[in-house]
């Protein structure tokens, strides 16, 4: 899953700076003389850091040197758990509060579920916004996450792909054994992690064999995308854009490559379906099945070759290096934890023995269960959920939220808020287990912790088949 917020201060060329000094000069001048002759009531934005004319704080960002997210921590200490960041063209508002996460996401959740402007390179990759974590909030969105949640997140779904999982994990512990008995007992966590998410993942959205040089070839494909999403400069300053026309090339290339090789994939299940037993290796169902002829409302056409295209990156892309990142960071802290290894270790040897774990041994993993909580609490693989935006101008925290804003919300942030839990630096499974503390995952009764997105699947507008919100959601403070 990439966000806007992968942005960080290595993005900004320090070649830049004289350029930006001159052009925020001149430009300045200009902004002053127009914003006299604005008549309309200026915004009550959170508060924030002083930027300068156009670029805002894309300067202090850049300068301060620090992974955003530490930007971010700092900020939230001065200016509160809300605020405004001016990132060139565009307003970030981060929000830091579980309790204004929980008002924003899931009481008014129709009026924040939708999505800010793409960047053209976002454009190209997403169709227009033709996927499920891009679409505007609207017709497309709800079809798409409709169809996402109902047809491949159900529990009966997850269920039916038990198979691809079992023979995924026989693969890499193949993979752990073999590198460890080459490298002195060392492997490689998140690389083979990834991996075997990847293989998951590929087998549910296209329900074809592949071999090892279609998934590696497959991978290359993806690494591309990922690199030519990276946030770039002219994103925020679009003044910049002729500047970089060679990198836009490169955004056309990648994306035909990989229209090109995932339409030769497409085609294959395409195939398959339409002549039951003709590939004797495919699955009985794919994501890509639920696609084909997706009635989408408002369009009288099934998505285009080009638009699955999109739909099967974010299902790939949307689980592989999130997945990948959340075990890398639960092997480091077992590593430095050893009381919590050997805990996590007694639970498992009671419960299993000496034969191989099943999944449904699982359920029964009580310690396990609070590591993995305790772990995306501590470490949210994104850091921010992906950017929101407000279906019409709205108030929060007693501060407005423009339509064109972006509003991010900061899940490290608020998975480490000293007002919500005790020593929230520390790495304490047994938090959960002793009663002390807990959090609902889902963020619908209060969020503490969010990892995931929480909400609008849970908001009765959705499973009552009505997207359209009521003006009132968007009023200040009205439930639902
Ligand atoms: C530890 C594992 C994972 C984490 C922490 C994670 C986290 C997230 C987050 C924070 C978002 C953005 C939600 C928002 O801002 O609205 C998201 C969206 C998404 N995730 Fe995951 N995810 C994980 C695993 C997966 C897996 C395994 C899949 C695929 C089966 C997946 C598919 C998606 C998709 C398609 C979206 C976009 C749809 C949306 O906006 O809700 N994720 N995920």
């Amino acid at each position: 899953m990439s966000s806007a917020l992968s942005f960080s201060s290595a993005s900004l060329n320090p070649y830049y700076h004289l350029f930006f000094t001159l052009l925020a000069l001149f430009i300045s001048g200009l902004i002053f003389l127009l914003s006299r002759k604005s008549k309309s009531k200026p915004l009550n934005l959170p508060p924030g850091p002083p930027g300068w004319p156009i670029v805002g704080n894309l300067f202090q960002v850049a300068q301060s040197g620090k992974p955003f997210y530490k930007y971010v921590d700092d900020l939230r200490s001065k200016y509160g758990s809300i605020f405004t960041l001016k990132m060139g063209t565009r307003t970030w508002i981060i929000i830091s509060d579980g309790k204004l996460a929980h008002e924003a996401l899931i009481e008014r959740g129709a009026c924040f579920a939708s999505r800010p402007k793409e960047n053209p390179t976002r454009n190209i990759f997403s169709c227009n916004k033709f996927s499920v974590n891009a679409a505007v909030y609207g017709s497309v969105w709800r079809s798409l996450r409709r169809n996402m949640v109902q047809n491949m997140l159900s529990s009966s779904r997850i269920k039916e792909f038990r198979g691809v999982r079992d023979s995924a994990m026989d693969t890499l512990i193949d993979r752990l054994r073999k590198e460890a008995e080459a490298n002195s007992g060392a492997v490689w966590v998140i690389a083979n992690v990834r991996f075997a998410v990847f293989c998951i993942l590929l087998a549910m959205c296209f329900g074809i064999e592949m071999d090892d040089e279609t998934i590696v070839k497959m991978d290359q494909v993806m690494k591309s995308v990922l690199i030519v999403l990276n946030p770039r400069i002219d994103d925020l300053l679009p003044i910049l854009s002729p500047l970089f026309s060679k990198q836009r090339k490169r955004v056309q290339e990648v994306r035909k490559e990989q229209v090109n090789f995932m339409v030769s994939l497409i085609e294959k299940r395409r195939n398959a379906v339409r002549n039951p037993g003709s590939d004797k290796s495919a699955m009985s169902f794919s994501y890509l099945d639920t696609l084909f002829d997706l009635k989408v409302e408002g369009r009288k056409s099934a998505p285009s070759n080009e638009e699955l295209v999109t739909l099967c990156s974010e299902f790939i892309n949307g689980g592989t290096d999130t997945t990948a990142t959340a075990a890398e960071w639960g092997i480091a802290q077992l590593i430095a934890n050893p009381q919590v290894q050997a805990k996590l270790y007694n639970e498992i040897k009671s419960i299993v023995g000496d034969r191989k774990v099943d999944e449904k041994d699982v359920e029964n993993m009580e310690y396990l269960h609070a590591v993995v909580k305790e772990l995306l609490r501590k470490h949210p693989p994104t850091y921010f959920v992906l950017s929101h935006a407000v279906t019409e101008p709205t108030t929060l925290g007693g501060y407005d939220i423009p339509i064109d804003a972006n509003v991010e919300f900061h899940s490290h942030g608020i998975g480490e808020d000293p007002k919500v839990w005790n020593h929230p630096e520390k790495f304490n499974p047994d938090r959960f287990i002793s009663g002390g503390e807990d959090a609902d995952i889902t963020g619908v009764k209060g969020v503490k912790m969010m990892p995931f997105r929480c909400g609008e699947e849970d908001m009765p507008w959705i499973r009552a088949g009505h997207y359209t919100p009521s003006p009132d959601y968007c009023k200040n403070g009205s439930g639902i």
